[in-house]
C-alpha cells in the first residue's frame, strides 16, 4: 500500500496558513490533515467551516478532516460540501456509528474511523467493511506537540492484523508524536497514512516534508 503523509494545520501559524500550505505541497505532501475539534469531545477548540471553505478555495491537496466533535454525523455534509475528501470520526463521540459512516459515503467522501489511546482496539473490527480508513491515535486528541505513547505500536500491529483479516483495502492513519526520528517504527508495524504537525510545520516545513517523504518512499531505509 502507498505510504501517505498527511501534515496537520492544527500546528500551523494561522497568520500564514495558505504559505504554509504551500510549502508543505512544494516539499511533496499530497494530503491536508484537517483537526476540527468542538470544546466538548476534547477540551481545545480549534477552527472550523470557514477555515475550511478559505483553504479549499487555494489547494487541490486531499483535505484528510478528522472530527474530534460529539455526535460528528451532524456536520457530515457540511464539511463534505466544504471540500473534505475524507472524513474521520471517532467511535467515542458517535451514538451510532454505522450511520454515521454510511452518512460520510453518501456524501462522496471516504468514510474513516478513529480511537482514543484507551479504546481496546477490537471496538473497530465490526466496522471494517464500511471504513476505507482507520485512524489510531498515538496521543490523547486535542493538541499538537505531545509525545508519541509507545504502546501504540503495539495497538497498530493488532489493528494491522485484523485489516489483513478483513481482505479489506483498508487505510492504517497514526496520529500524535509521530517524528523523524519514530516514523519508521510507526511504518514496520503496519501504518501506512502518517500524520505529522510539529514535525512538519515548526521549522523548514518544504524540508521537513521532504525529509519525512523520503522515508515513507524508501529511500532511507
Ligand atoms: C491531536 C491531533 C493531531 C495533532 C498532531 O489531537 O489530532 O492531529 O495535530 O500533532 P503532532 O504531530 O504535533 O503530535
Ligand atoms: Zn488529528
Amino acid at each position: 500500500m502507498l505510504n501517505i503523509l498527511s501534515p496537520s494545520i492544527l500546528a500551523a501559524d494561522f497568520n500564514r496558513l495558505g504559505r504554509n500550505i504551500q510549502d508543505a505541497k512544494a516539499g511533496g505532501a499530497k494530503w491536508l490533515h484537517i483537526d476540527v475539534m468542538d470544546g466538548i469531545f476534547v477540551p481545545a477548540i480549534s477552527f472550523g467551516m470557514c477555515v475550511l471553505k478559505s483553504i479549499r478555495s487555494e489547494t487541490d491537496l486531499f483535505f484528510d478532516t478528522h472530527l474530534m466533535i460529539n455526535e460528528p454525523i451532524r456536520y457530515v455534509k457540511e464539511f463534505a460540501e466544504l471540500g473534505s475528501d475524507g472524513i474521520t470520526v471517532h467511535v467515542e463521540a458517535c451514538k451510532d456509528v454505522a450511520t454515521t459512516l454510511k452518512a460520510i459515503k453518501e456524501c462522496g467522501c471516504r468514510a474513516g474511523l478513529t480511537i482514543n489511546p484507551s479504546t481496546p482496539t477490537n471496538v473497530v473490527e465490526k466496522y471494517l467493511d464500511m471504513t476505507d480508513m482507520i485512524l489510531l491515535m498515538s496521543v490523547e486528541p486535542g493538541s499538537g506537540g505531545q509525545e508519541y505513547i509507545p504502546e501504540s505500536t503495539e495497538r497498530i500491529k493488532e489493528v494491522k492484523r485484523m485489516i489483513k483479516t478483513s481482505g479489506r483495502d483498508i487505510d492504517l492513519e497514526v496520529d500524535g508524536g509521530i517524528r523523524l526520528n519514530n516514523v519508521r517504527e510507526v511504518l514496520d508495524a503496519g501504518a501506512n497514512v502518517i500524520v505529522a504537525g510539529s514535525a512538519v510545520f515548526h521549522g523548514d516545513i518544504k524540508k521537513n516534508v521532504s525529509d519525512f517523504m523520503q522515508i515513507l518512499n524508501g529511500v532511507n531505509k
